[in-house]
């Protein structure tokens, strides 16, 4: 991408849309009778997906930006999954039945934290609540650090069949400088292990921007990754906001790249994907072409959600552990952030929702515009009008940042579809701002855009 181009929007901070409206929107107007009331009125025969979000992590990674802490044992997250399970109970108990499930996903955090025996009951307990489905797609956040033989033994037993493995980068003086030691020979190990066991669904997730990472040792790391050829690597560029992630203060700014050089970082890997055969998908992400993801991608069917792209249709996403989102027809909710007060409303069995929102028509239609640009790369305002009943033109709710868009080749106009040329995609968020119209209320918790 030009750098002129970068440099316009290195100071700009925009939402990554993993939901729309986004996080900072969510209000304590919608609570617990709301979540009940949602919950309820869940279709009993259309399968729904399940997040569950389990916060802790044996050492810290110093760029984390995850919701999670530090447990050097299984103790706090062995009794944390012991909630987790009376919230399944909890949630369970106000839908209206035993509904399939056809999407599973741990998330984190490093999830199998809990350790195994905590992790199949806990599955179990699903099993008993839910239908899950015998094709449901069964995935897991792992770090390949701590991935112990029966940890993959129990993984095996629950039925996961995709693993998502944090690595970052394979340079020893950027692992250094975020405290995660992990070597790549251990990291490619695993990679094989889990597909010698049958779990054979493998994404890996890389980050550029990071402390002393250069386009060089970018390259490099995806050479090295390549021999694995997993299925999906997303590249993620770093979002450091040490004003929320106090302990982002730990990395040394004067060692970050600057954002001509953090798109440089992210075309040199999409590059060297891209010549190995993946497919690029969205804004971050390259999957093998055989893959679901990039299927999905080619058919118009990828879709976005607080785990980022996903294959999901799913209209309902019920989130259990502290801080996780669901998603309803009706709205959205969030549980309750922090550890204690999460604790408490589970043990006192009430719904630990701290906030959330109900959307309105407006937002879905520009909920629906920007998953489409996130997603595509392109929207058809014409296609999105009229199922929402407006006209194409009245879909564009910022037209003013749309014509600047124009003007500098961001966004490109084809009749009613609005499009992103392949080489502006970093740009993809920045594309998408022209239907957010809730933007200016909350700049300073975004991430940069590039
Ligand atoms: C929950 S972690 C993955 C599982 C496991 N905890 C691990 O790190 O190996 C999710 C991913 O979020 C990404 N991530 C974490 N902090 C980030 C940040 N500040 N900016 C961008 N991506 C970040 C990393 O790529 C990380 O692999
Ligand atoms: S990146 Fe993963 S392992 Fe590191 S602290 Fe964050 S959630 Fe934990």
């Amino acid at each position: 991408m030009r750098p002129e181009l970068v440099k316009l929007f290195e100071a700009a901070r925009v939402p990554r849309y993993t939901s729309y409206p986004t996080a900072p929107h969510f209000s304590a107007r919608i609570g617990p009778a709301e979540h009940a009331a949602w919950l309820a009125a869940v279709p009993e025969d259309r399968p729904i997906s399940l997040y569950l979000h389990v916060p802790f992590c044996r050492r810290l990674c110093w760029y984390c930006g995850c919701t999670t802490a530090i447990a050097p044992d299984t103790a706090r997250p062995e009794a944390y999954a012991e909630l987790l399970s009376a919230e399944i109970e909890l949630v369970a108990a106000h839908l209206p039945g035993r509904v399939p499930v056809a999407h599973l996903h741990w998330g984190g955090g490093t999830p199998s934290s809990v350790g195994p025996r905590a992790f199949l009951r806990l599955v179990e307990r699903l099993r008993r609540r839910f239908r899950i489905e015998p094709a449901a797609e069964h995935a897991i956040e792992l770090d390949p650090r701590f991935l112990e033989p029966p940890t993959i033994e129990a993984l095996v037993e629950a039925g996961v069949n995709r693993a998502s493995l944090g690595v970052q980068s394979f340079d020893p003086e950027v692992q250094r400088a975020i405290n995660r030691i992990q070597p790549a020979d251990r990291t490619l190990a695993a990679i094989d292990v889990l597909r010698r066991a049958g779990i054979s669904r493998i994404n890996v997730d890389l980050l550029y921007g990071l402390p002393k990472q250069t386009v060089a040792s970018c390259r490099a790391t995806v050479a090295e990754l390549l021999p694995a050829a997993p299925d999906r690597v997303a590249i993620f560029g770093y979002a450091h906001l040490p004003s929320l992630k106090k302990h982002q203060r730990l990395i040394d700014e004067r060692q970050l790249p600057g954002a001509v050089e953090r798109v440089a970082q992210f075309e040199a890997m999409a590059e060297a994907l891209e010549a190995a055969g993946y497919v690029p998908i969205g804004l971050d992400h390259f999957a093998r072409p055989e893959d679901p993801m990039a299927r999905a991608a080619a058919e118009g069917r990828l879709r976005r959600n607080f785990q980022g792209y996903t294959t999901d249709p799913a209209e309902t996403l019920v989130g259990l552990g502290a801080s996780a989102i669901s998603s309803f027809r009706e709205g959205y909710v969030q549980n309750l952030h922090e550890l204690a007060p999460w604790r408490a409303a589970v043990r006192e069995g009430r719904l630990p929702t701290a906030r959330g929102l109900a959307l309105s028509a407006r937002d879905r239609l520009e909920r629906e515009a920007i998953e489409r640009m996130m997603c595509d790369g392109a929207v058809d305002l014409a296609a999105v009008g009229a199922r929402h009943g407006v006209a194409p033109q009245a879909c564009i709710t910022n037209p003013t940042r749309l014509a600047e868009l124009e003007r500098l080749g961001i966004v490109e106009r084809d009749g009613t579809v609005l499009r992103v040329p392949a080489e502006c995609r970093p740009l993809l968020r920045i594309a998408a701002t022209i239907f957010d119209r809730y933007l200016e209320a909350s700049p300073a918790r975004h991430a940069v855009a590039v």
